[in-house]
């Protein structure tokens, strides 16, 4: 057994997430590491999902998704993105984003097919990559606005692309795709066997007046793309991990072989909360202004210091420069930050394959103004 026994991901640790987040408990600091709130989620939404327990919708779903949740998606599609797709066709509900990009990926990418990735990038994509044989190709955005140059993506495709993945609103990075990006993606692949896989999960956490740019938005990439999207992000209940995929259907169909012998489905009650509860669309429209607050308060609160700014147009994270402050590298300067000044936050080098090291740390502002309040405290003094 030990002779044969051959790891399939040899490069791969416990995650970046994980470890900053045991470091920030071991160590009583605000935890800014990982991307979740630490505020309550909407009471109504968790009367819901009781409520739905309590009439018995506790068995197994249907394995594409509870229709109505759906159908709840598809009128959500059409409302917000001027697109008509089928619930019974195009969407797959799946076990968080995680789950869903999974399902793409292996769905998709065959052995020796190469997949252009994006970095910084999140990193689930390119294990789901390598496990299915593929090979990731590297494109590096850079500080301070992590823009896409279009020209070097076109350098990078090749006979054997077979995927793209996007990401807007875009973590760490903080940018956000405009039309004219996806206009000349759309000019790059025309003709190509290319699908675009495009990971959507802060759709509605975008500012400054911008509005999302979905996939979904444009006719010619959507009949070749796979957009995903996560109820963990929208409605602060990260630990519900609950998504979904929209897709073609001959997309669909192979996304859903794939999704029905992983989780088969996804839970129950919370589906036909989810559904009811997406009937009304403020639960989603105030989220911009809401955690476009909770960035301009951050930033304000570091008025004055020595960090640099990074923009920030969408995602509830944000890029701080501390070149002003130390002389370390990024990771070691997340480490001193959490030990020495108990301010948990992720260093931008754990995003790129060869620890690419700009010395910028992610901190996470979907938190309590208390929160951020103690971590402010702290950071602007430095
Ligand atoms: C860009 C991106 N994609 C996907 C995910 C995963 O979402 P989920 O928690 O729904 O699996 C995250 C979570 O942080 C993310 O930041």
């Amino acid at each position: 057994m030990e002779k044969t026994f051959k790891s399939k991901l040899p490069g791969v640790g416990t995650s970046i997430f994980a470890v900053m987040s045991g470091l920030a408990r071991r160590e009583g600091a605000v935890n800014l590491s990982q991307g979740f709130p630490d505020f309550p989620i909407d009471p109504a939404l968790i009367d819901l999902v009781y409520a739905y327990m309590k009439k018995g919708y506790n068995q197994y779903a249907p394995m594409p998704g509870v229709p109505q949740l759906r159908q709840a998606i598809a009128r959500k599609i059409r409302r917000l993105y001027h697109t008509a797709v089928s619930p019974d066709d195009e969407i797959t509900v799946t076990a968080g984003a995680t789950q869903a990009l999974f399902n793409t990926i292996t769905a998709l990418v065959h052995p020796g097919d190469e997949v252009i990735v994006f970095e910084p990038a999140y990193d689930s994509y390119v294990p789901a990559i390598l496990l299915n044989g593929g090979r990731p190709v590297y494109v590096r955005l850079t500080k301070p606005d992590f823009r896409i140059r279009w020209d070097e993506v076109a350098e990078k495709i090749s006979a054997q692309t077979r995927m793209i993945i996007l990401n807007t609103p875009n973590n760490p990075g903080g940018y956000v795709l405009s039309d004219e990006d996806w206009q000349q993606l759309a000019r790059l692949v025309r003709g190509k066997d290319i699908i675009i896989l495009s990971d959507e999960v802060y759709e509605h956490i975008i500012f400054d007046g911008l509005s999302h740019q979905s996939i979904l938005r444009y006719p010619e990439l959507y009949a070749r793309g796979v957009a995903v999207f996560s109820f963990g992000k929208t409605f602060h209940a990260t630990g519900w991990k609950t998504g979904y995929t929209v897709a073609p259907p001959r997309l669909t169909e192979e996304i859903r072989k794939v999704h029905q012998f992983n989780v088969f489905a996804v839970n129950t009650p919370v589906q036909y909360a989810l559904a009811e509860y997406l009937e009304n669309p403020a639960r989603y429209e105030g989220l911009p202004a809401f955690y476009q607050a909770k960035r301009d308060y951050f930033i304000n609160g570091l008025k004055g210091s020595r960090w640099k700014v990074m923009p920030t147009r969408g995602t509830y994270f944000i890029g701080l420069d501390y070149s002003d402050i130390s002389p370390l590298g990024d990771m070691d300067f997340a480490v001193k930050l959490t030990r020495d000044y108990k301010v948990a936050s992720i260093p931008f080098s754990a995003f790129y394959h060869d620890g690419y090291d700009q010395h910028i740390l992610r901190f996470c502002f979907a938190k309590q103004e208390e929160t951020l309040d103690k971590a402010l405290q702290i950071l602007a003094k430095l």
